[in-house]
């Protein structure tokens, strides 16, 4: 048995999409694709219990190789049994590789072609991390999907100018400088992922995903996808997007991307996103997604409803006796708790007014995944359009 297999059930009806159903086993059990992952960086869903990431459709998480090896440490974790035992995670899991964290939290960082050296978010310690040291690290873990160490640059700075035109959107030509960046970053993610399969310890039982980078140059993608898919790997990523490029960036990207990438294996869109961004990108072929927004905006007060988001600090929610959306059968709102009484939670500091808004939007995000699977399966898009009408929306864009 290889540590994953891929099957691919169903290619969308619908004609303008590229959507496909599928199912992924793991040593640690399986999920139905398109997934939606829940972030659990520091080896939890902050503050769920398992079973309830569990009870709101969840079947596989995420966790973090950067935040695990500053503390408690790998050897820790591979002593107390592996990261799902240690947990208490009885179901798949994913861990992220960490060279794209060290930039999001890291105080200093320099990134040579031999790794990246950082000093510690948490006591200012210098670590050094390479494609060797985060594999070791993620065999340690144990997690069922494990992550190439890649590089991924920014955004550019100055956003290359997009046109509207009679044809629709003109693209300008991305400056040489972002350009150089971007070979740079695909070179030196080739060769990181090569010494990454030859360190990775644990094939039989851990996947090992390649990431593709590339920016918002098309070109630049596809030598990306050229370098990546060289080696036969289990499952591919597509890295590099949610960096601040916006939606007509996204969109351009993931539909040129995706397509690209072996038909046969999971594919998975990294920090992904917004509903509108799911739907799109699930049109587009992507089979895996993971995202921060669900439950960094719940413990900010900010629920997601299938209108948009709200603000439940603000004061017209005083008196509101409603619960958070009357479609919802999270236990927010089946258990009858009204936005008046939320409101009420985060105003006094109440934990369990994250819990439950944690809650509620995480199985916001597993009913729109429910919708769009079910779309895949009986050709009903339109619904999803109708049910959440936030994925036609026009976003900040
Ligand atoms: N998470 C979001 N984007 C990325 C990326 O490009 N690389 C990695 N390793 N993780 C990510
Ligand atoms: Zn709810």
């Amino acid at each position: 048995m290889p540590a994953l297999t891929y099957t691919l059930l169903r290619e969308d009806g619908d004609p303008g999409s590229r959507a496909r159903l599928g199912r992924v086993e793991t040593p640690h059990g399986g999920f139905d694709t398109p997934a939606f992952m829940p972030v659990g960086t520091a080896a939890s869903v902050k503050g769920l219990l398992p079973e309830a990431v569990g009870s709101i459709g969840a079947q596989i998480i995420l966790s973090n190789t950067y935040h695990l090896l500053l503390r408690p440490g790998e050897e820790l974790v591979q002593r107390m049994g592996g990261l799902q035992k240690w947990m208490r995670w009885d179901g798949p899991v994913l861990t992220d590789s960490g060279g794209y964290q060290v930039f999001s939290f890291a105080d200093k960082n320099s990134i040579g072609d031999d790794g990246v050296k950082f000093r510690s978010h948490l006591d200012g310690r210098e670590i050094h991390l390479s494609p060797e040291r985060s594999i070791a690290v993620q065999n340690a873990l144990g997690a069922d999907i494990i992550m190439a160490f890649d590089d991924c640059p920014p955004a550019p700075d100055r956003p290359e100018v997009v046109e509207a035109t009679a044809l629709g959107p003109r693209h300008a030509v991305p400056d040489a400088e972002y350009q150089a960046r971007l070979a740079q970053a695909n070179d030196r993610t080739a060769r990181w992922l090569a010494r990454c399969v030859k360190a990775h310890q644990r094939p039989a039982d851990q996947a090992l995903f390649g990431i593709v980078q590339g920016g918002i140059d098309l070109d630049a993608r596809r030598q990306s996808v050229e370098q990546v898919c060289q080696h036969d790997l289990p499952g591919f990523a597509i890295g590099g997007v949610a960096v601040g490029e916006g939606f007509d960036q996204l969109k351009r990207v993931t539909e040129h991307t995706a397509p690209l990438l072996p038909e046969d294996r999971p594919r998975y869109l990294m920090g992904v996103g917004y509903e509108r961004d799911l739907v799109t990108a699930v049109r587009a072929g992507v089979d895996m997604f993971d995202c921060v927004l669900p439950t960094r905006n719940a413990r900010n007060a900010n629920a997601f409803t299938p209108f948009g988001q709200i603000r439940l600090r603000n004061a017209r929610f005083s008196e509101d006796e409603r619960v958070l959306d009357a479609g919802c059968d999270c236990p927010a709102c089946a258990g009858g708790f009204s936005r008046s009484y939320l409101r009420h939670l985060f105003i006094a500091g109440e934990m369990l007014g994250g819990i439950l808004l944690s809650l509620h939007n995480l199985r916001h995000f597993q009913r729109l995944m429910l919708d769009i699977r079910a779309a895949i399966r009986d050709n009903t898009w339109s619904a999803v359009g109708r049910h959440w009408p936030v994925t036609l929306a026009e976003g900040p864009g």
